[in-house]
């Protein structure tokens, strides 16, 4: 028996902060941010909102597809590093929006693929047959982190939440490989001090070598073969390294998730929001093949090779 995802949810905060917008408030230009990145505009919480606020909506959503209440979920997973406060951590905070009153709770540090290592920590729960649904959500309040007059790192992040339940799926569906990884010695390239510190370099560097190697790897574990990708969902941090990973995988444009020009890059978020929004679109089917792959901060890893369907 397999892990699979059950149901899936998001939340995006409505107001669109655009690369115009940005170019009145530092040295930028709208060009720069397009031709470098792919991004065009990004979602802003407002501060009323943090991020258990937004972790709840999209946690919902996600309970509700899956047909369960929130009295059957046996551990919350939110992987973050924006959390409300240091601690009680999201997970808990989540757990009394929610009334999931059995459920454990914790949230996950590892930064943008912090969704992989979720997915990865509740596979090993439901498939030891110790729990059945366990809810795991990304979501960033990165707006609050970032120093909105670094040019380097403030056009580049965006809030949001991506909330799945993983539990027991039917057949060969669900979660059929995976990598997770971590170089500490790299933490020095991207880490908060007050706010976020990046050398964006390096990290493009690692993120290229490091986002098509994982794929190759999860494809080779599972014994599938490049061409049996049906959809590639890549971490949404910058349409040049999602597409050196795309076309290390031999994979054609349109079976690759391309949501970072409308929300930036959400972090732990960004992999279950493009999910949605791949599934509203139709594009992703009962037991298609999908490779997912994120990478960040620590610096971390992850990917995931997962047949759809519960
Ligand atoms: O989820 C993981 C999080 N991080 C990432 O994924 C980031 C990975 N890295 C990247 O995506 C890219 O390295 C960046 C988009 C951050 C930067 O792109 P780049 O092609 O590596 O540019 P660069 O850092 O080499 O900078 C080129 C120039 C510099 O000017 P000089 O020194 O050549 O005169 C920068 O000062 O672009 C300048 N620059 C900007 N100009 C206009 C940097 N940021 C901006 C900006 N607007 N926002």
């Amino acid at each position: 028996m397999n892990a699979g995802i059950v149901g899936i949810g998001r939340f995006l905060p409505e107001k669109v902060v655009t690369n115009f917008d940005l170019e009145n408030m530092m040295d930028t230009s709208d060009e720069w941010i397009r031709t470098r990145t792919g991004i065009e505009e990004r979602r802003i919480a407002d501060d009323d909102t943090d991020t258990s606020d937004m972790a709840f909506e999209a946690a919902k959503k996600a309970i509700q597809d899956a047909g369960i209440t929130a009295e059957e979920i046996d551990l919350i997973l939110v992987a973050t590093v924006t959390p409300d406060q240091p601690f009680p951590s999201v997970a808990c905070m989540l757990q009394e929006k929610l009334g999931a009153a059995k459920a454990a709770a914790m949230d996950i540090s590892a930064a943008c693929a912090g969704f992989m290592y979720g997915m990865v920590t509740a596979k090993q729960f439901i498939e030891a047959n110790v729990y059945k649904y366990v809810l795991v959500v990304g979501v960033e309040k990165l707006s609050k982190i970032t120093d909105w007059s670094d040019r380097n790192t403030a056009v580049l992040f965006g809030d949001g939440a991506g909330a799945a339940i993983l539990g027991p799926v039917s057949g060969n569906r669900g979660i059929l490989s995976f990598e997770l990884g971590a170089d500490g010695t790299g933490g020095k390239h991207l880490y908060q001090d007050e706010y976020i510190i990046m050398n964006g370099r390096e990290v493009f560097k690692f993120a290229v070598r490091q986002m098509g190697e994982s794929c190759i790897n999860v494809l080779e574990k599972a014994g599938l073969a490049k061409e049996e990708v049906d959809f590639f969902i890549p971490h949404q941090a910058n349409i040049r390294i999602m597409e050196s990973a795309r076309q290390r995988l031999e994979v054609p444009e349109e079976k690759m998730s391309k949501t970072v020009q409308k929300y930036g890059n959400t972090s732990a978020a960004s992999i279950p929001i493009s999910m949605v929004e791949e599934l509203e679109a139709g594009k992703i089917k009962d037991d298609d093949l999908i490779v997912m792959v994120g990478f960040g901060g620590g610096l971390t890893w992850g990917a995931i090779a997962l047949r759809w369907g519960k």
